[in-house]
C-alpha cells in the first residue's frame, strides 16, 4: 500500500496513525485552516504534524520526552511553527480553549474525555483512535455520560487491488485493522451555523 514520501520522511519511535486513518480523521472532522486542534498522545507525532499541515494551530500533548524528541524532530523536518508539543498528562486538563477538534490515541483515551469536553467550542469534535473493542464500549459510554451528540464508530478498510491481465483481484497482503475511530460532537449546532 502507498505511503506518501509526506509520511515515509518522518521518524518513527511508537506505533503511529497511518494514513487511512488519517484521512479519514481529518475529513470526518472537517478541520481546515483556520481550525484550532488538540492531540494526545504525541508518540512520533504523525497525527500531530497531519493536523498541522491542514490547521491554523496544534497542541500536542505528550507523557515521554523521549517522544517528544521524535515529534520535535518530525515538525522541524516539516517546518511546522504551528505545533506546539506539550509535556503533560492530557487527563489532569487542556489548558487550551474553543478548540476545534481533539483526537486521542492513547490508552485510556476515555479519561481524557472530560477535559475534551471543556476544551471544544459547541460543534467540535472529539475523536478516539482505540485499538481494541473493549475501548470502544468505554469511550462510547464515557461520551454518552458527557453528553456528547452525533456518536459513531468506524473501521477504516483499504485494499489494494491486484490489476494484470488475468486474475484481476484485491491482494491478499495489505493492512487490515488499525483501530476503530470513534466520533462525537460537542452539542450540534442550530442548522443555521453549521458549515
Ligand atoms: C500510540 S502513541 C501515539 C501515536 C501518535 N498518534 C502518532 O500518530 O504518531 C500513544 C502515546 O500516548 C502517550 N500517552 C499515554 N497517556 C498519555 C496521557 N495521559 N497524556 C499524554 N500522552 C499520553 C504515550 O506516551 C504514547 O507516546
Amino acid at each position: 500500500m502507498l505511503v506518501p514520501y509526506s509520511y515515509r520522511r518522518l521518524k518513527r519511535g511508537p506505533q503511529v496513525i497511518l494514513p487511512k486513518d488519517i484521512g479519514i480523521i481529518m475529513a470526518y472532522s472537517g478541520i481546515g485552516k483556520n481550525s484550532i486542534c488538540v492531540d494526545a498522545g504525541t508518540g512520533s507525532g504523525w497525527l500531530a504534524v497531519s493536523l498541522a499541515r491542514a490547521s491554523k494551530q496544534v497542541t500536542s500533548y505528550e507523557l515521554r520526552e523521549d517522544f517528544i524528541k521524535i515529534a520535535q524532530r518530525n515538525k522541524e523536518i516539516e517546518g511546522l511553527g504551528n505545533l506546539v508539543l506539550k509535556n503533560a498528562d492530557i487527563t489532569k486538563g487542556i489548558a487550551e480553549k474553543d478548540v476545534d477538534l481533539v483526537t486521542l490515541d492513547m490508552p485510556n483515551s476515555e479519561k481524557a474525555l472530560r477535559p475534551a469536553y471543556k476544551a471544544l467550542k459547541p460543534g467540535g469534535i472529539a475523536v478516539g483512535y482505540l485499538p481494541h473493542v473493549e475501548q470502544v464500549k468505554k469511550f462510547v459510554s464515557s461520551m454518552v455520560k458527557l453528553k456528547f451528540s452525533n456518536i459513531f464508530t468506524i473501521e477504516v478498510i483499504v485494499r489494494d487491488m491486484l490489476v494484470r491481465e488475468e486474475g484481476m483481484r484485491p491482494s491478499t497482503k495489505g493492512v487490515w485493522h488499525t483501530a476503530y475511530l470513534v466520533f462525537g460532537q460537542k452539542e450540534q449546532l442550530p442548522e443555521a451555523l453549521q458549515h
